[in-house]
């Protein structure tokens, strides 16, 4: 069920059932030379429609633009600044448990946002032990899932890709989109073969190290068919992930 074909009154019929939500979060930032742009969120929207279809869950918009700040020396990087993805993520938390929802599953597909979404979580928790929230507002539980953490993908990962696989433009990503997407897949040759790995720091300290985007990867490698086993590997822990959570008393 996607929230965003639905009618109020189907909505308010889910909530009979269960006050558990799926979001798909993300990123909007440059993938390297074969990557889309959407990556990061496309990731999560693809993994939330297998899980949809596994467990029958809400599923809300997928908030697309996320913590990206280091790859803003990219053309068509769009970040939103941490104090600003947490007031994002919890008007989007507050919004919905005004109508009953209790249980935020982020299905997360960018790195960068981690840190920024359990601080969001532990903003929305101090609401409530400082008195804050509003009185109507039931206990609320988050929980921050990335799609790639599942022993599906690590093995997939490892087995396809092995040390190309990377940390940013990643093998594994590129693939799951293009599986997604695969009248947009793209080609391009990759110098070095595999990018440079190292810290993170600002935009322009990150476009110097490196130059092309990747991060420790050769996404030369990725191909729709490995994305498909990634989806049909991961969609089962994913939904269970899902329906522990939903489920726990
Ligand atoms: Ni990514």
């Amino acid at each position: 069920m996607y929230l965003q074909l639905s009618t109020w009154q189907e909505v308010d019929a889910y909530l009979e059932q269960s006050k558990a939500v799926l979001i798909p979060i993300g990123s909007t930032e440059q993938h390297g030379p074969n990557g889309f742009v959407g990556t990061d969120a496309l990731c999560p929207e693809i993994m939330a429609r297998g899980v949809e279809e596994a467990t029958g869950c809400l599923v809300a918009p997928t908030l697309s633009i996320g913590m990206a700040q280091h790859h803003l020396g990219f053309s068509g990087s769009i970040t939103l600044r941490p104090t600003t993805l947490i007031a994002v993520v919890c008007d989007v938390v507050n919004s919905l448990a005004k109508h009953g929802f209790e249980r935020f599953y982020f299905l997360n597909g960018h790195g960068g946002n981690v840190a920024t979404v359990t601080a969001a979580f532990s903003e929305l928790y101090a609401e409530a032990s400082l008195g804050k929230a509003d009185p109507d507002r039931p206990a609320l539980r988050c929980r921050l899932k990335n799609w790639w953490e599942n022993e599906a993908v690590q093995r997939i990962s490892r087995q396809r890709f092995g040390a190309a696989e990377g940390g940013h433009a990643t093998c594994s990503e590129v693939s799951l989109t293009f599986y997604g997407y695969p009248q947009h897949q793209k080609n391009a040759a990759m110098s070095p073969e595999i990018a440079p790995t190292g810290p993170i720091y600002d935009s322009s300290d990150f476009r110097k190290r490196y130059p092309d985007g990747r991060m420790g990867s050769n996404p030369s490698l990725a191909s729709a068919e490995v994305g498909k086993e990634l989806f049909d590997g991961a969609v089962p822990a994913l939904a269970a992930d899902f329906r522990a959570f939903a489920d726990a008393p």
